[in-house]
């Protein structure tokens, strides 16, 4: 059996922003945190649709859909960017959320670059899974 992951623990555990890490996994999926501030870079993810799901802070994502959206989450409120659509995360101050995509989602999609996470699950057993 599997014992409750507690997402404020996780949080607690590092404070580097755009760097998500692995808190669980489910079929091919995994859950991140990410500790988010100021602007990422323009990208998209050609096989995949992201959700991000906001914690704490407010977090704006730019769409370059044709309606050139721009959505703003508080917390408590979640968004799927379409596979293949260009977006860019804008927090305003910090913010912490929690990702879901499928195993192997790169942060900076297609664009790649100086703000591309290296691969982290080091949180799967670290405390805040209780037990
Ligand atoms: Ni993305």
């Amino acid at each position: 059996m599997k014992d409750p992951v507690d997402l404020a623990d996780k949080l607690a555990l590092f404070s580097e922003h755009w760097s998500p890490k692995v808190v669980a996994r489910l079929n091919d999926y995994e859950i991140k945190v990410v500790k988010l501030a100021g602007e990422f870079v323009w990208h998209d993810h050609a096989g995949t649709d992201e959700l991000f799901f906001v914690i704490e802070g407010r977090l704006t994502i730019q769409l370059r859909d044709p309606d050139e959206r721009r959505v703003t989450l508080r917390p408590g409120q979640l968004y799927v960017v379409p596979r293949g659509v260009e977006h860019r995360p804008v927090a305003d101050g910090e913010v912490a959320a929690l990702l879901i995509e499928p195993t192997g989602t790169v942060n900076t999609g297609e664009a790649g670059g100086g703000l591309t996470a290296t691969y982290d699950d080091s949180l799967l057993d670290a405390p805040g899974t209780d037990g």
